[in-house]
């Protein structure tokens, strides 16, 4: 078989959620350099217009509390009526507050699944609900690899992780046949807010914001549904999956990777965005 064309990202219609900042703004500013008419949502509406304005001249800006579920869906008919049809969801906001799990309140439990987890969810639903119909779309969840390792110090983040790469694939098969497409993106450590206080290990390099908005280009113009970044990490996984508990606990603990999340749940380093994530807090209505 010969290959398969790339498919153009010019003139698509692309949703990013939590685009403000980070990984979201970083892949925003790649779709619109492609020619995509992209909106970004986020919690506040200065900043996200400001960072809109910052993106590309046409980049929409709109406020969006992915916990706020019929605002969600609010939000992406407003995107619908100014941009035309949504070709393409990034299911991108999450928050990573650090604890052990017995230190953490329930209300941070409760937030980071609510926007990590849940609001993913209802996202993926309501794009396949508007994507079915015309047989067309790509639905991006960014998930983390820690959606397929567990690590100290971010119990609940992992779970929500995890969540988010067992619903996703659960849905690629409810979506065959459909003309729907569904990719997770599981990145390392990216230089982002998020990740203030984390320090590199040799085996867990940190990647920048613009490699992962490179590697979610390139899944969908050539759509596949695992995007691990850096790509060594899907071959690592696989070899660490065949490998005892006892060994593959060995292997991540070389050059202490398995301590990345533990070793900065208390740095004053994190402060700032710890505060930040604390805000990130789900509306007072959510609804289901
Ligand atoms: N930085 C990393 O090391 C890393 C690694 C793997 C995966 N990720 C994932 O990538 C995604 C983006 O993270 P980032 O590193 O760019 O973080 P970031 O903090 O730089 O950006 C996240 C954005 O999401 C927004 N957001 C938070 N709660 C929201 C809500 N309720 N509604 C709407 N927007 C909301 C924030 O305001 C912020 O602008 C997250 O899902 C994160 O878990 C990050």
């Amino acid at each position: 078989m010969g290959d398969v064309p790339d498919r153009t990202l010019s003139g698509k219609v692309v949703v990013v959620t939590g685009g403000a900042r980070g990984i979201g703004a970083a892949t925003a500013r790649a779709l619109a350099a492609r020619g995509a008419r992209v909106a970004i949502g986020d919690l506040d509406e200065d900043v996200t217009k400001r960072a809109a304005k910052d993106l590309g001249a046409d980049v929409l800006g709109l406020r969006l509390d992915v916990t706020d579920h019929a605002g969600f869906s609010a939000f992406l008919d407003e995107v619908e009526r100014e941009l035309g049809p949504i070709d393409v969801l990034i299911n991108n906001a999450g928050i990573m507050p650090l604890a052990y799990l017995d230190e953490e309140t329930p209300e941070t439990t409760g937030r980071l699944l609510a926007i990590n987890l849940e609001a993913v969810i209802h996202g993926t639903r309501e794009a396949i609900r508007r994507m079915k119909p015309r047989r067309t779309g790509h639905i991006v969840n960014v998930a983390s690899i820690a959606g397929k390792i567990g690590a100290p110090g971010g119990a609940t983040y992992c779970a929500s992780k995890f969540g988010v790469v067992g619903m996703s694939e659960s849905v690629r098969y409810e979506l065959r046949g459909t003309g729907v497409e569904i990719s997770c993106v599981m990145p390392t450590i990216v230089s982002t807010e998020l990740a203030a206080g984390l320090k590199q290990t040799r085996m867990s390099s940190q990647v920048k914001p613009e490699q992962v908005a490179a590697a979610i280009v390139g899944a969908l113009e050539k759509p596949r549904f695992d995007v691990f970044v850096p790509a060594r990490l899907g071959t690592l996984g696989r070899v660490m999956a065949m490998l005892p508990r006892r060994a593959a606990e060995w292997v991540y603990s070389l050059g202490g990777s398995d301590m990345l999340l533990a070793s900065a749940v208390h740095s004053s380093a994190r402060a700032d965005y710890e505060q930040r994530a604390a805000a990130s807090a789900p509306a007072e209505d959510a609804t289901h």
